[in-house]
């Protein structure tokens, strides 16, 4: 919690870890790097604790979520730690009926169409997030210096999930009823950025070090309408985080046309996929934020001299931003070779700053 002596003897030791000086816009003692779902299928010892459990389940046992969550960190190196978790956990301890496939991603039970149905949504209690704080009381310090990034999924993304009902290739029922009913619209994404923020908050006050907005999808959206239909309620939530003194990442996928709209709803640092060069991105973004990204995911499958240009090429343009945070443009691929992973974090390590 912001204020208290544990909170405040951890912010102090952690002021110089190399992730947290890059997204505040310092010069880190080396090139921090992280890699979105760097939890997850890649790791053997991951698939081996989830045999016997559903992945919600999973994201609800705090020592299990302890255990996922410090994986990656022990055999890879990473600058930071991101609590495992999924953008749907607070709506299921909310009480919506949504479950996660494997291999398909999020299904909700009764999509929600109607101003009945945005009525009917449950409010989040802080008291449902306890397995999540639990979990971050866990890993803090099993974590010592490095730093925990807390997250959630932004209003337009989880919009997209209940909407649609599942994972969805054009969100063509989410932007029909963004136009065709603009108040259940915001009366949804108002609802969805309360959640967001009471989730947010509480694992602020838990401990965690940053967050990380994922509106993933955003992307979908052209600049019009990400400003009219969505900025604003992203910058709600963000603007919910600002007395929390610790870094806001903003991320979504194919968002090179709404850097600006991004950064200007509230963010510290920009997250970035493969699709423009890292200083075209903080440029676009207004040139005072740092960014974070972005290798393309599928140039680890390549050879190892093609992965070492493309990591000297993002380095080299990292450089010229306001700060540079390594991350891929998106989460690790399922099938990546971890030690290709233990490998990149090496090499990027290594870099000049
Ligand atoms: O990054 C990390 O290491 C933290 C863990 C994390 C997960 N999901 C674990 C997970 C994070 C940050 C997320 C966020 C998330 N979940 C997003 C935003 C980030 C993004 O990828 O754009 C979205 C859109 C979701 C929704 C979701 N959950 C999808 C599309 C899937 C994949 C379905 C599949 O099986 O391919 C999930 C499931 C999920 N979330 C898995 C993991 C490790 C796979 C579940 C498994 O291992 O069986």
């Amino acid at each position: 919690a912001a204020g208290t002596v544990a909170a405040d003897t951890r912010r102090r030791e952690l002021a110089a870890a190399p992730f947290l000086v890059a997204a505040r816009g310092g010069r880190p003692a080396h090139l921090p790097v992280w890699f979105m779902r760097q939890a997850g299928r890649s790791l053997p010892e991951y698939r081996a604790l989830r045999r016997d459990s559903g992945m919600l389940q999973a994201c609800l046992t705090p020592d299990l979520t302890c255990e996922i969550t410090l994986q990656p960190v022990r055999r890879h190196g990473v600058d930071a730690a991101i609590l495992f978790s999924d953008i749907v956990v607070p709506l299921h301890v909310a009480g919506v009926d949504v479950d996660i496939v494997a291999g398909t991603g999020p299904v909700v039970a009764s999509p929600v169409r109607t101003a009945e149905d945005v009525e009917r949504l449950p409010v989040l209690d802080a008291g449902q997030i306890a397995p999540v704080t639990d979990a971050i009381a866990l890993l803090l310090p099993e974590l010592g210096e490095t730093p925990l990034i807390g997250f959630a999924g932004a209003p337009f993304t989880l919009a997209s999930y209940l909407i649609e009902g599942g994972p969805s290739r054009n969100h063509e029922r989410t932007k029909a009823l963004m136009r065709s009913a603009p108040g259940v619209w915001h009366a949804l994404l108002g609802r969805l950025a309360d959640m967001t923020t009471t989730f947010l908050r509480a694992q602020v006050a838990a401990g965690v070090d940053a967050v990380q907005l994922f509106d993933s999808w955003a992307g979908a959206l052209s600049e019009r309408d990400y400003r009219e239909y969505v900025q604003p309620h992203s910058a709600r939530v963000l603007a919910g985080l600002a007395d929390a003194g610790v870094p806001r990442i903003h991320f979504g996928v194919g968002t090179g046309e709404l850097l600006g709209a991004m950064a200007e709803a509230g963010a510290d640092v920009v997250g970035v996929d493969w699709r423009i060069p890292l200083d075209d991105a903080a440029r676009r973004a207004g040139g005072t934020h740092p960014v974070q990204g972005n290798l393309d995911p599928a140039v680890l499958f390549a050879d190892a001299a093609s992965i070492a240009s493309e990591v000297g090429r993002i380095a080299a343009e990292g450089r010229r931003t306001p700060g540079h945070v390594f991350n891929l443009g998106h989460g690790v691929l399922p099938d990546t070779d971890p030690d290709v992973l233990t490998r990149l974090v090496d090499l990027v390590h290594r870099q000049p700053v």
